[in-house]
């Protein structure tokens, strides 16, 4: 629909042996946590998620401590009555609005989709045979450039012959140009204590690190164990050489 490619990235976990970076994990996180979990919710992951192998790293304590900064609804107690209680590492992230109506009426009619899947939902997907030339390119990676895009994708200048309904915001890549998220991301605006940047750019390259990590969180495991099966195949079709080289040895 007229909306701009959006640019590639050098992704720390792209490619057969890709990684999530730790740190980018962990600074995407506090984006999250500080500036897209008030429109967004995430609710496929787990505080405990947190502390899982392959993921952002943190200790049984600190996710603790993290999960304990949230208000949780639970109940009914003995009482029969709802309440809210600190959350706990086997709570699920709280979703900011209590339903999609809520959601929308908040945001001019568009609910904010929740992200813990859309690095993968935003990747375009071929119909058959085209998706097989995806396999040969770069994929995996269309989601996340996509997502990245649109966070930096905010201009106030709306190009010649572009309009913008009242309420929506130009965005250079998202389909159609009219969205009705707001700008979100600033320089400056969230604090990292890393010494990383504090740019837009910086801050929508971790946010989507993250979100592809909530998508995927078992990626490592997934790229270690597909190695060591290839290691296997090759190995194992050596040694079958050779038994079908002892076995029909006396036939001809
Ligand atoms: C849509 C990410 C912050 C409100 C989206 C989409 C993504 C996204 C990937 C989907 C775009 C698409 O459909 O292709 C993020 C991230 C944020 C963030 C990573 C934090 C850095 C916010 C905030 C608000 C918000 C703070 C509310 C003030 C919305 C709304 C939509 C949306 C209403 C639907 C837009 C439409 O369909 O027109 N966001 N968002 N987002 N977001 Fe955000």
């Amino acid at each position: 629909e007229g909306s701009d490619q959006p640019p590639g990235n050098k992704w720390s976990f792209s490619g057969p042996f890709g990684k999530f970076d730790r740190g980018a994990l962990q600074r995407g996180l506090k984006v999250y946590k500080e500036v897209c979990a008030s429109c967004h919710g995430l609710s496929f992951i787990a505080f405990r998620n947190l502390g899982d192998p392959g993921g952002p790293g943190y200790s049984v304590a600190q996710v603790a401590a993290f999960a304990s900064d949230y208000k949780v609804k639970d109940g009914p107690n003995d009482a029969g009555d709802m309440f809210e209680r600190p959350g706990r590492a086997a709570d699920y992230f709280p979703s900011p609005f209590p339903n999609e109506q809520a959601a929308r009426a908040a945001n001019g009619g568009a609910a904010p989709p929740d992200l813990s899947l859309i690095t993968k939902a935003r990747s375009y997907k071929r119909g058959f045979p085209w998706f097989i030339f995806d396999f040969f390119t770069q994929y995996q990676e269309q989601g996340p450039d996509y997502v990245a895009a649109v966070l930096q994708g905010f201009e106030e200048k709306v190009p010649e012959g572009v309009t913008i309904p009242e309420g929506s915001y130009y965005n250079k890549y998202f389909p159609g140009h009219a969205i009705k998220m707001p700008k979100p991301l600033s320089d400056g605006q969230v604090t990292y204590d890393d010494g990383s940047p504090t740019t837009v750019a910086q801050y929508a390259k971790d946010v989507t690190t993250f979100l592809m990590w909530t998508a995927e969180p078992h990626m490592e495991a997934r790229k270690r164990l597909g190695f060591q099966v290839f290691v296997f195949l090759i190995i194992f079709a050596g040694l079958m050489y050779f038994t079908k080289k002892k076995v029909w040895a006396d036939s001809h």
